[in-house]
């Protein structure tokens, strides 16, 4: 087994066969569903609220696959019950999204659900570096929030590495999590620079491959990563 979680973005899948679109990413033996929310405020688009998570809850409660909650949305502590409620066992919010981080993580655990903290390109390590901590989860999103299918920033790569280093030195267990244009072109990259967990999107459920070939694919190459 690879020590790197595969996080298929649902927010990618065919919506007129969602269902089918998840059971083959468990099929393909992704590690966790990554489940995007934005509310057009945080970041230029809506997605979808916790009826989506709710709904693909049962197939990932059969299989055991942990339902990975990306919130992009203003002022989160409004709907943390709610997706903690529709199936959540994480939840990840951005730092630039709350006035009070270290009270929205707390209220994350309260619920009995892990907690992680994202942030946007622009943003800084420093803004984590207080929470590390309490978090289970860094998410360093390597485009600008709001959309599938953009290109990955190049300077995230260095962003990694000095995350990596800070989790290194502070004897931090927590995944390091990398979201936004990546791909079995990228992987092998981001891993290299310490990335524990690779959230993809298009790569995963775009293209003519299947969902389990792109996810297999993605495994491959950061196999090569670790020469297993
Ligand atoms: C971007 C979302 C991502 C997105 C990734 O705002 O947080 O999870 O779905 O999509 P790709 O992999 O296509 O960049
Ligand atoms: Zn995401």
């Amino acid at each position: 087994m690879i020590p790197v979680k595969i996080a298929p973005s649902i927010l990618a899948a065919d919506f007129t066969r969602l269902g089918e679109h998840v059971s083959e990413a468990i099929a393909g033996e992704a590690d966790w569903l990554h489940v995007d929310i934005m509310d057009g405020r945080f970041v230029p688009n809506i997605s979808f609220g916790p009826m989506i998570p709710q709904t693909i809850r049962p197939l990932a409660d059969a299989a055991n696959m942990p339902l990975d909650v990306h919130l992009m949305i203003e002022d989160p502590d409004r709907y943390l019950a709610q997706f903690a409620a529709a199936g959540a066992a994480r939840l990840t919010v951005h730092a630039e999204s709350t006035r009070h981080l270290h009270r929205t993580v707390q209220a994350i655990k309260e619920l009995n659900v892990k907690a992680g903290v994202a942030i946007n390109p622009a943003t800084s390590l420093t803004a984590v570096e207080e929470i590390l901590p309490d978090v289970d989860l860094i998410l360093i999103m390597t485009v600008n929030p709001g959309f599938g299918g953009q290109r990955y920033i190049p300077q995230s790569t260095a962003k990694i590495r000095r995350l990596r280093q800070m989790l290194t030195e502070r004897r931090s267990n927590a995944w390091l999590q990398v979201d936004g244009g990546i791909s079995a072109k990228n992987a092998a990259e981001v891993v290299a620079a310490g990335a524990t967990s690779l959230v993809a999107g298009s790569a995963i459920f775009g293209g003519k491959k299947s969902v389990a070939d792109n996810i297999t694919e993605m495994k491959n190459v950061v196999r090569t990563v670790f020469s297993i």
